[in-house]
């Protein structure tokens, strides 16, 4: 639970449409996994374009808590050295809070042959199952058993295997690289997730001296190699925190430069706002998303890369809950992603959730409301819809928030938009100019 101190609570004052130029960081969920990764080698590893993020720091405490060296160049550079591993059983409480930390186990397990990492946690968006990550390292030659809610994989030797993976899973596939890239022989990852992150994970490891070709592909190869070296690596922009920019043009009616970005992976992202009425300019490493007038209802389901992304979908609810018109949105990654509905319904929205699609019926504007964010992307989302409400909102639990978007506050305000972070929200109110709460 956040201390009493912690500034935990957003203040919104709608209605200014967001213009300006905005930079985007790294991309947390590549980070993660690089960061970990980071260890495999007993050489010292310099990552460039760290998101400075809660996840990213709860998974670099945890690393140092079992003797990973770590320094802080500046604040998104740090160089890691893994030498000095004192043991391979990680437990502190922070860890359980964060989804990545499985890549520990595919990390440790590849260098040691051991790993022990309490069972990942993370936002809850439904039933987050780990049987295809079990399933890879058996592969491999492992033993895998999870006592008191601590997941140990140990191995003897870890040997290639051919291993199809039931369902495209993005985590699966990057802890089959981690534990792979050391084993003996060319390891085969079919039906693998192409998410740009994956991609961005098998160059890190391959500027380490590993043997992966074809990520990216539905088809991933990894020749194990006998060590992994020394590398300055810098880590991809972030995909999802630009998209939540573009939205936040699209839902407030702005006009938004999204700077530091790879267009390529914004293309699905793109040709939806441009579906409801956005105009998209791309450049070379930029992205201007520009909105006038109302926005018109179309339909999403979210897909694995290069499909529409799940972490994109409460960002589009937010927006078609403006459109002029019926859309629908199918969410057929995880089960429990519409824990935002009830959060927006209270600020004027008309949706319906049936099973695995929410029924939306466009309305003119949202009022203010004091709600609460339920995770990191119906989080933000939530503030983009506050952003365009008439009236204040008051947003709680923003270190879920906290948890993938740096300095997101700022960012905002630096677009125009009036938002406070603070740690009491009656004493801000009594103050301050905000006049209504819901
Ligand atoms: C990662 C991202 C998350 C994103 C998701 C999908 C991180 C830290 N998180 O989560 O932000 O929403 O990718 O892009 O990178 N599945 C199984 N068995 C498994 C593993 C997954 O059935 O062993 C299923 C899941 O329930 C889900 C689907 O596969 O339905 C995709 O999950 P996956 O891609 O693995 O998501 P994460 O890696 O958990």
């Amino acid at each position: 639970m956040a201390a009493k101190t912690d500034k935990d609570h957003y203040i919104i004052n709608g209605g200014n449409p967001l213009r300006g130029e905005v930079v985007i960081g790294g991309a947390k969920n590549a980070a993660l996994a690089i960061i970990a990764a980071s260890v495999m080698t007993d050489e010292t590893v310099t990552i460039e374009n760290i998101p400075d993020v809660r996840d990213t720091n709860v998974m670099m405490e945890a690393m140092e808590g079992i003797g990973v060296k770590i320094k802080r160049l500046d604040r998104h550079t740090i160089e890691v050295n893994g030498s000095q591993v004192e043991n391979v059983n990680i437990d502190t409480e922070n860890i359980r809070k964060i989804r990545a930390s499985y890549y520990l186990l595919g990390a440790l397990l590849g260098k040691y042959r051991h790993a022990e990492v309490p069972l990942p946690g993370g936002c809850d968006i439904g039933s987050r199952p780990i049987d295809q990550h079990v399933k890879g390292f058996k592969a491999l030659g492992s033993k895998v058993s999870i006592e008191r809610g601590i997941m140990k994989a140990t191995a003897d030797r870890l040997s290639a295997a051919h291993i199809y993976m039931d369902v495209v899973t993005v985590g699966a596939t990057i802890n089959v690289m981690l534990s792979s890239v050391l084993a003996e022989g060319k390891t085969i990852i079919e039906n693998a997730a192409k998410e740009p992150h994956v991609v961005d994970v098998a160059n890190f490891l391959n500027s380490m001296g590993a043997n992966i070709k074809g990520a990216g592909t539905d088809v991933i190869r990894i020749r194990g190699v006998e060590r992994l070296h020394s590398c300055t690596y810098s880590v991809i922009p972030d995909q999802i925190e630009a998209g939540t920019f573009m939205y936040a043009a699209a839902i407030t009616g702005g006009d938004i430069l999204v700077r530091n970005v790879i267009p390529k992976h914004l293309e699905s992202i793109s040709a939806k706002l441009e579906e409801i009425g956005c105009n998209i300019e791309e450049f070379d490493d930029a992205v201007r998303v520009t909105a006038s007038g109302r926005l018109q209802p179309t339909h999403i389901k979210t897909l694995p890369y290069p499909g529409y992304p799940t972490d994109m979908q409460p960002q589009a609810g937010v927006a078609l809950a403006l459109a002029d018109g019926v859309s629908t949105i199918t969410e057929s990654i995880f089960e429990n992603r519409f824990k935002y509905v009830d959060e927006l319904t209270r600020m004027g929205a008309n949706i319906r959730v049936e099973g695995n699609t929410a029924i939306i019926d466009g309305v003119e504007g949202f009022t203010g409301a004091h709600i609460s964010a339920p995770d990191l992307r119906a989080g933000a989302s939530l503030v983009l819809a506050a952003l365009a409400a008439d009236g204040a909102t008051v947003i709680d639990n923003v270190r879920l928030i906290e948890r993938g978007y740096e300095d997101f506050d700022e960012k905002i305000r630096a677009l125009g938009g009036d938002i406070i972070k603070t740690a009491d929200v009656k004493q801000e109110i009594k103050k301050s100019k905000f006049k209504v709460v819901g």
